[in-house]
């Protein structure tokens, strides 16, 4: 095989920031020490997340002006759907504005209070839309030793589920979910054989087998990557595998979809998506635009196309495991495997001076921040930790990462080379690095809106 390298040139260029040691000071201050509270024009390298942060296609933007902005049954919508019938298999299409929408409109429906939604892991907004409707989101996670690398970290423990299903509380699972690929267990993918498992004992128990798709074409790759079975696959293949196990899916397409917004749910059954219709109605828009433009629409048919190419996605993985072998080389603990959307590292064994309540996680982040104007998200205590109700010490996250998400198709080689460089930089001055407290919180996901303050003063 060729030597990897971006399976695209640039067409539309778009300057970076480079503020200096002064500017990221006082915007980190100004910032509340918190980096979503750092202006985007502060910035060089962002690699906060993968989502909505994609680059589009010459083919994309050509779309984009073919875009039929008729209020109902527009053209944009036919394509779209075709699209989606074609990759998925599933003849319902609802089109929606983004992952969460999908996530409260069908869950909400589906789910009653008491009842149990099971995961290999739900995402944040998944178990939010769980919690909203008065049932309970249960993670069943493959058990995995810290720092072992297994080749599908992503799967479900199908014999946990097993004994749920006989259990007790068996009769209150009204719905099982693949999280593919499983983001919050580093976007390690799912294979088609915990596919196929999960779905005899959801067919055993009446259960629905439902997908959170948004890294679908990721996970596909993957499983061809590290299973001989799958190998001669397409990644349309392998997708398709598992889609034909599910009864339906709903994605977040600001991921999958290379586009900058966007969302999906897509059903076998007729009678179901009725009843979601109705719903995207009230709180969408008319059922062939679910809250998108029809620009959107044309734009994330031709981005589900891209997004299988073989090419795109070799270019994908190859790109991620060569930043963290270059993130190795600085000095920094990375989690093995790595996935296609982010490398992680482990915080808290590069800064072991600070205990979790000290926020290992955060001060990583933020030296990046300061030495180079890198921002990456934490994911620790500050986002996983939970303050102690009898107003003591946090309540520690299981582990202090750090996750460097990779925007897809945005940074080059020279980019990722300079994040490495400045990375090297904090992890030589590792144990000099201060730990953090948090001044101000406010109740759930208090990562976003937290301002804090270095320990020992700014
Ligand atoms: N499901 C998964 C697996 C996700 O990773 C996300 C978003 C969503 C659903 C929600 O989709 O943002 O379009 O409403 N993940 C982003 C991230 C925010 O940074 O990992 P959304």
């Amino acid at each position: 095989m060729p030597p990897f390298m971006e399976p695209f040139r640039i067409k539309a260029v778009e300057p970076i920031p480079f503020p200096d040691a002064g500017q990221r000071r006082a915007a980190l201050v100004a910032a509340g020490f918190n980096l979503f509270r750092v202006p985007a024009s502060a910035i060089t390298i962002d690699l906060l997340t993968d989502s909505g942060t994609s680059a589009m296609s010459a083919a994309q933007w050509s779309a984009l002006f073919s875009g039929d902005e008729s209020y109902a049954g527009a053209r944009s919508f036919d394509r779209f759907e075709r699209v989606v019938r074609e990759l998925t298999g599933y003849p319902e299409v609802l089109p929606v504005h983004q992952g969460r929408a999908a996530e409260r409109i069908l869950l909400h429906r589906l789910l009653e209070p008491g009842e149990l939604s099971v995961a290999n892991t739900h995402f944040d907004s998944t178990r939010a839309s769980v919690e909203a409707a008065g049932a309970e989101a249960l993670d069943l996670p493959v058990p995995v030793e810290d720092d072992t690398p297994v080749p599908f970290g992503g799967d479900l423990d199908v014999a946990a589920l097993d004994r749920l299903l006989h259990g007790p509380d068996g009769a209150r699972i009204r719905c099982v979910v693949l999280t593919i690929t499983n983001n919050a267990r580093g976007g390690q993918p799912v294979s088609v054989a915990n596919a196929e498992a999960t779905r005899r004992l959801c067919t055993e128990h009446g259960v629905p087998l439902l997908l959170d798709a948004s890294r679908f074409a990721e996970n596909a790759y993957l499983v061809r990557a590290r299973s001989a079975e799958h190998a001669p696959r397409t990644p349309r293949e392998v997708a398709r595998l598992i889609f034909d196990l599910a009864d339906g899916c709903w994605a977040s397409l600001k991921k999958d979809g290379i586009a900058n917004i966007g969302g999906l749910i897509a059903l076998r059954d007729p009678a179901l998506a009725t009843r979601y219709r109705d719903q995207l109605i009230e709180t969408e828009g008319f059922p062939t635009y679910g809250g998108l433009a029809g620009r959107d629409l044309d734009a994330l048919a031709q981005g589900l196309l891209e997004v299988v190419e073989p090419a795109y996605l070799r270019y994908r993985a190859e790109s991620a495991l060569w930043f963290a072998d270059l993130l190795e080389q600085a000095g920094l603990p990375v989690l093995r495997p790595t996935g296609c959307h982010a490398v992680y590292v482990d915080a808290g064994r590069l800064l072991g001076h600070l205990r979790p309540q000290e926020l290992p996680a955060t001060a990583f982040a933020n030296e990046l921040y300061l030495a180079g104007a890198v921002r990456v998200t934490e994911l620790g205590t500050l986002v996983f930790g939970r303050p102690d109700p009898a107003g003591g010490p946090d309540v520690p996250a299981p582990r202090e990462l750090v996750r460097f998400a990779l925007p897809r198709r945005v940074y080059t080689a020279s980019h990722l080379r300079y994040v490495a460089e400045v990375a090297e930089q904090v992890a030589a001055k590792a144990a000099a690095v201060p730990g953090y407290r948090i001044v101000r919180q406010t109740g759930a996901l208090r990562q976003f809106a937290a301002t804090l303050e270095p320990l020992g003063g700014t």
